[in-house]
């Protein structure tokens, strides 16, 4: 299987930190963001991952990861050159992918739980894909999953009254059918393709899954509230050599 790090965006919701670099470059406790989700895709077993980021900081992500060595990877680079949504980013992924499945992790999640067993389960016997959640008390400023028993009946990106406190996380396993998914999806309101939208292609086949994430789980990247407490919980999890 292969691994996908999605590191684009403007983060306008983080200036001005975020006005001269990306987001996903500014640190957390002793290490840039984008640490995390690549430990991550080691963890998980998983050897050649992309990062996909925008032309801007593109150079910034090559000094500072490399080959990937560091991480036991083998990292390439693709470039998204405009503002198109997380679905779109991962269209640029298709050469690299290939006929493997694929797990993207959004570069600016942060998480302690091992994902090994999940990816060797889906890249072994599973089709179709699998998205990753966990509780939450504002489930409104994330996609929210509503569930029937053990079936997703949906997802709906930052919904005013949500249906449930179950949100999916920046974490998706996708089969080789993601790309002809992707052909299908028009832009949202803001004018970007959806990474819930897509999920919700699997959904309505019928091909969806949703596992539990357990442990320490945050998306660093909404506000600056978000990064200072990442800041704060993953010193202490680097403390305790959690993470
Ligand atoms: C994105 C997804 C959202 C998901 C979140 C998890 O939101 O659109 O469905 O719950 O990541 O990190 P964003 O953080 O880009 O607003």
């Amino acid at each position: 299987m292969k691994g996908v790090v999605l590191a684009g965006g403007k983060a306008t919701r983080l200036r001005p930190l975020t006005k001269v670099t990306n987001k996903h470059l500014l640190p957390i406790y002793d290490r840039p963001l984008i640490y995390y989700p690549l430990q991550a895709m080691s963890r998980a077993g998983i050897r050649d991952v992309l990062v996909i980021t925008n032309p801007e900081h593109a150079g910034h992500f090559i000094q500072l990861l490399g080959s990937g060595s560091e991480f036991g990877l083998k990292i390439a680079y693709e470039l998204q050159e405009e503002a198109g949504g997380l679905a779109q980013a991962v269209g640029l992924a298709e050469s690299f992918v290939g006929h493997d499945k694929v797990l993207v992790l959004l570069g600016d999640n942060i998480f302690t739980h091992d994902l090994r067993p999940a990816v060797e389960r889906f890249a072994a016997e599973q089709r179709g894909s699998v998205i990753f959640g966990v509780t939450m008390e504002h489930p409104e400023h994330y996609g929210v999953i509503e569930m029937d028993g053990e079936r997703v009946i949906g997802i709906e990106e930052k919904p005013t009254n949500p249906r449930s406190n179950l949100i999916q996380t920046g974490i998706y396993m996708y089969d080789e059918e993601v790309w002809s998914h992707l052909q299908g999806l028009t832009p949202s309101a803001r004018g970007e393709l959806e990474i819930t939208d897509l999920n919700n292609i699997y959904v309505q086949q019928g091909t969806m899954r949703c596992e539990q994430l357990d442990g320490y789980w945050i998306d660093a990247g909404t506000s600056h509230e978000e990064l200072l407490a990442a800041n704060i919980a993953v010193a202490e999890l680097r403390r305790r050599e959690q993470i």
